[in-house]
């Protein structure tokens, strides 16, 4: 083990009995890492009961095990939030590392995006989750932070139209897994036009805003090819830039031409990047945000769906 090892936290609640990936464990103590577990050895109930007893909730592996923990998180999610129980940090820690691995994959390699129940596995706990929160805006700074900008969005942009839909419409609530599904994906095309979506200084940068405005279709064309997302979806992907009054992109679309799912998705869109700090502009806090879209809701958002906007987020 070399003084430059980087480790990576790993909340205890991931970290099953007998089952764990055979990794190496860390504590913490001072800021220094202290090895728990060789990965030689199983990790047991036993280990837990005493790190739990000794109030130690956080782990840390090698930064090279992360990808392996992450997946092995993301297969077991179910179980896992279960052991949680009411430990709702917990939940966010385990939920955070699960999706941030998936959508970091994808953005790395789009293709990976073909895989569409690992999506809709992911959607489906982030659905539970959000039904059980209490305040959104904490959730929305927990969620993804610390990840670059592309993968920190997504996930906002997942959990918020959630939330917004699941005020504008009650009674579909089936329709929220596919809402979380299309918010994770719907800027997958800034993938297939950027080198690397994850160099945060590329994001806005360095393409032109031609190419930057090619990312709905180019996302909407390449999701299509598996048959595997359904019409919400895909129609998110395509046309989360269409403005309720005309004016958007690909397709200028209008009012009702633009599917409610998918304005949904665009004003969770504008909200999020309005919450995050962008290399051209400092972010908005939530009040400020709340505001702008207020003011651009006669031209950009039906009333209706701005009225649900403000409910989810209160
Ligand atoms: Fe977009
Ligand atoms: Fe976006």
């Amino acid at each position: 083990m070399g003084t430059h090892d980087i480790y990576e936290p790993v909340s205890l609640a991931c970290v099953l009995p007998d089952i764990f990936p055979r990794v190496a464990l860390f504590t913490e103590t001072w800021g220094k890492h202290v090895l728990y577990k060789e990965e030689s050895l199983p990790f047991t109930e036993v280990d837990r009961d005493r790190l739990l007893a000794s109030n130690t909730r956080i782990l840390y592996v090698r930064s090279g095990d992360h990808e392996e923990v992450a997946r092995f998180t993301e297969e077991n999610l179910a179980e896992i939030l279960e052991r949680c129980d009411m430990d709702q940090m917990a939940k966010t820690a385990a939920l955070t590392q699960a999706t941030t691995n998936y959508l970091k994959n994808i953005f790395v390699d789009p293709e990976k995006a073909q895989d569409a129940e690992r999506c809709r596995n992911l959607s489906g706990h982030l659905a539970q989750y959000i039904s059980e929160s209490q305040s959104i805006a904490d959730l929305l700074k927990t969620l993804g932070s610390g990840s670059v900008f592309a993968i920190r969005h997504s996930m906002q942009v997942a959990v918020m139209s959630m939330l917004v839909w699941s005020k504008l419409f009650p009674e579909k609530r089936d329709d929220l897994v596919d809402i979380g599904m299309a918010g994770m994906l719907h800027d997958i095309g800034m993938s297939l036009i950027l080198k690397d979506i994850t160099e945060e200084k590329d994001y806005w940068t360095s393409p032109t805003l031609e190419e930057i405005r090619r990312h709905p279709f180019e996302g909407y064309i390449f999701l299509r090819k598996n048959g595997r997302y359904n019409d919400l979806v895909l129609d998110a992907v395509r046309h989360h830039h269409e403005r309720y009054f005309g004016g958007g992109y690909p397709g200028g679309l209008k009012g009702d031409e633009i599917r409610v799912s998918t304005q949904v998705i665009g004003l969770a869109d504008m909200y999020c990047t309005l919450i995050s700090d962008r290399p051209t502009r400092k972010a908005s806090t939530p009040e400020e945000a709340f505001k702008i879209i207020g003011d651009e809701t006669y031209k950009c958002f039906s009333t209706i769906l701005f009225y649900a906007f403000q409910a989810a987020i209160k």
